[in-house]
Protein backbone atom coordinates (compact mmCIF):
# COMPACT_ATOMS: atom_id res chain seq x y z
CA UNK A 1 0.00 0.00 0.00
CA UNK A 2 0.94 3.84 -0.74
CA UNK A 3 0.89 5.35 2.58
CA UNK A 4 1.37 9.11 3.76
CA UNK A 5 2.53 10.15 7.05
CA UNK A 6 1.43 14.14 8.26
CA UNK A 7 2.68 15.38 10.92
CA UNK A 8 1.22 18.42 12.22
CA UNK A 9 2.82 21.11 14.07
CA UNK A 10 5.51 21.29 16.59
CA UNK A 11 6.05 17.37 15.20
CA UNK A 12 9.19 18.16 13.64
CA UNK A 13 11.16 18.10 17.02
CA UNK A 14 10.11 15.06 18.51
CA UNK A 15 13.23 13.42 20.64
CA UNK A 16 14.01 16.74 22.41
CA UNK A 17 10.56 18.32 22.61
CA UNK A 18 8.87 17.59 26.42
CA UNK A 19 10.41 14.38 26.15
CA UNK A 20 8.70 13.36 29.69
CA UNK A 21 5.53 13.22 27.13
CA UNK A 22 6.64 12.26 23.57
CA UNK A 23 9.52 10.27 24.47
CA UNK A 24 13.57 10.53 23.54
CA UNK A 25 13.42 9.10 20.03
CA UNK A 26 13.66 11.13 17.08
CA UNK A 27 11.20 10.55 14.48
CA UNK A 28 13.03 10.59 11.64
CA UNK A 29 15.24 7.10 12.18
CA UNK A 30 11.71 6.21 13.67
CA UNK A 31 10.32 6.63 10.44
CA UNK A 32 13.36 4.58 8.95
CA UNK A 33 12.80 1.69 11.12
CA UNK A 34 9.09 1.32 10.49
CA UNK A 35 9.68 1.39 6.21
CA UNK A 36 12.22 -1.25 7.23
CA UNK A 37 9.36 -3.30 9.39
CA UNK A 38 6.83 -2.79 6.25
CA UNK A 39 8.94 -3.34 3.22
CA UNK A 40 5.55 -4.02 1.59
CA UNK A 41 4.24 -0.48 2.18
CA UNK A 42 5.54 2.81 0.62
CA UNK A 43 5.54 5.25 3.18
CA UNK A 44 6.06 8.46 2.95
CA UNK A 45 6.13 11.44 5.35
CA UNK A 46 5.56 15.08 4.84
CA UNK A 47 5.65 17.66 8.07
CA UNK A 48 4.41 21.13 8.10
CA UNK A 49 3.40 23.43 10.97
CA UNK A 50 1.03 25.49 8.57
CA UNK A 51 -2.36 24.39 8.85
CA UNK A 52 -2.90 25.51 4.88
CA UNK A 53 0.09 23.03 4.03
CA UNK A 54 -1.55 20.73 5.77
CA UNK A 55 -4.86 21.16 3.80
CA UNK A 56 -2.85 21.47 0.57
CA UNK A 57 -0.96 17.82 1.00
CA UNK A 58 -4.35 16.42 2.55
CA UNK A 59 -5.90 16.79 -1.34
CA UNK A 60 -2.90 16.44 -2.99
CA UNK A 61 -2.71 12.79 -1.80
CA UNK A 62 -6.23 12.11 -4.16
CA UNK A 63 -3.99 12.57 -7.25
CA UNK A 64 -1.12 11.06 -5.92
CA UNK A 65 -2.50 7.45 -5.59
CA UNK A 66 -2.50 7.32 -2.01
CA UNK A 67 -4.48 4.21 -0.35
CA UNK A 68 -4.02 5.56 3.44
CA UNK A 69 -2.87 8.98 5.26
CA UNK A 70 -1.72 8.78 8.79
CA UNK A 71 -2.56 12.00 10.42
CA UNK A 72 -1.08 13.16 13.41
CA UNK A 73 -2.35 16.72 13.17
CA UNK A 74 -0.92 18.11 16.73
CA UNK A 75 -2.83 20.74 18.47
CA UNK A 76 -4.98 21.36 15.03
CA UNK A 77 -6.48 18.12 15.94
CA UNK A 78 -7.95 20.19 18.61
CA UNK A 79 -9.17 23.30 16.26
CA UNK A 80 -8.66 22.51 12.76
CA UNK A 81 -12.03 22.87 10.69
CA UNK A 82 -10.14 23.21 7.37
CA UNK A 83 -8.48 20.18 8.25
CA UNK A 84 -11.42 18.26 9.11
CA UNK A 85 -13.12 19.87 5.75
CA UNK A 86 -9.78 18.56 4.44
CA UNK A 87 -10.52 14.71 5.45
CA UNK A 88 -13.80 14.61 4.47
CA UNK A 89 -13.42 15.90 1.01
CA UNK A 90 -11.68 12.93 -0.18
CA UNK A 91 -12.25 9.57 -0.35
CA UNK A 92 -8.59 7.78 1.24
CA UNK A 93 -8.96 6.34 4.44
CA UNK A 94 -7.14 8.80 7.14
CA UNK A 95 -5.89 7.04 10.57
CA UNK A 96 -5.31 9.79 13.10
CA UNK A 97 -2.61 9.41 15.72
CA UNK A 98 -1.47 10.92 18.90
CA UNK A 99 1.71 10.25 20.27
CA UNK A 100 0.46 10.93 23.72
CA UNK A 101 -2.73 9.91 25.35
CA UNK A 102 -4.59 12.85 24.71
CA UNK A 103 -7.29 12.12 27.37
CA UNK A 104 -5.05 11.78 30.10
CA UNK A 105 -3.94 15.25 29.71
CA UNK A 106 -5.49 18.75 29.43
CA UNK A 107 -9.51 19.33 28.83
CA UNK A 108 -8.50 21.46 25.58
CA UNK A 109 -6.49 17.97 24.01
CA UNK A 110 -9.98 16.18 24.69
CA UNK A 111 -12.00 17.60 21.69
CA UNK A 112 -10.76 16.10 18.61
CA UNK A 113 -12.85 18.36 15.71
CA UNK A 114 -10.98 15.99 12.97
CA UNK A 115 -11.34 12.28 14.07
CA UNK A 116 -15.03 12.18 12.98
CA UNK A 117 -14.15 12.22 9.80
CA UNK A 118 -11.20 9.91 10.25
CA UNK A 119 -11.61 6.18 9.83
CA UNK A 120 -10.17 5.59 13.82
CA UNK A 121 -7.84 7.31 16.15
CA UNK A 122 -4.49 5.73 17.76
CA UNK A 123 -3.28 7.64 20.79
CA UNK A 124 -0.93 7.48 23.46
CA UNK A 125 1.19 4.63 22.64
CA UNK A 126 4.12 6.69 21.96
CA UNK A 127 5.64 6.59 18.10
CA UNK A 128 4.35 2.82 18.19
CA UNK A 129 1.01 4.56 17.86
CA UNK A 130 2.04 5.27 13.73
CA UNK A 131 3.22 1.57 13.69
CA UNK A 132 -0.19 0.57 14.98
CA UNK A 133 -1.85 2.63 12.55
CA UNK A 134 0.29 0.90 9.27
CA UNK A 135 -0.95 -2.35 10.84
CA UNK A 136 -4.37 -0.90 10.73
CA UNK A 137 -3.87 -0.67 7.34
CA UNK A 138 -2.88 -3.93 6.29
CA UNK A 139 -6.05 -6.01 8.07
C1 LIG B 1 -0.22 15.35 19.90
C2 LIG B 1 -1.19 15.79 20.99
C3 LIG B 1 -1.62 17.23 20.76
O1 LIG B 1 -2.51 17.63 21.79
C4 LIG B 1 -0.43 18.15 20.78
O2 LIG B 1 -0.82 19.47 20.51
C5 LIG B 1 0.64 17.71 19.85
C6 LIG B 1 0.97 16.29 19.79
C7 LIG B 1 0.33 13.94 20.16
O3 LIG B 1 0.87 13.35 19.22
O4 LIG B 1 0.27 13.44 21.30
O5 LIG B 1 1.30 18.51 19.22
O6 LIG B 1 -0.91 15.32 18.67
Amino acid sequence: MKLLIINGPNLGNIGRREPEIYGHEDFEPYLESLKKEFPEHEIHYFQSHHEGEIVEKIHSAKGENYDGIILNAGAYSHTSYSIRDAVAAINIPVVMVHISNVYARENFRHENVIAAKCKGVITGFGLRSYELAVRSFAG
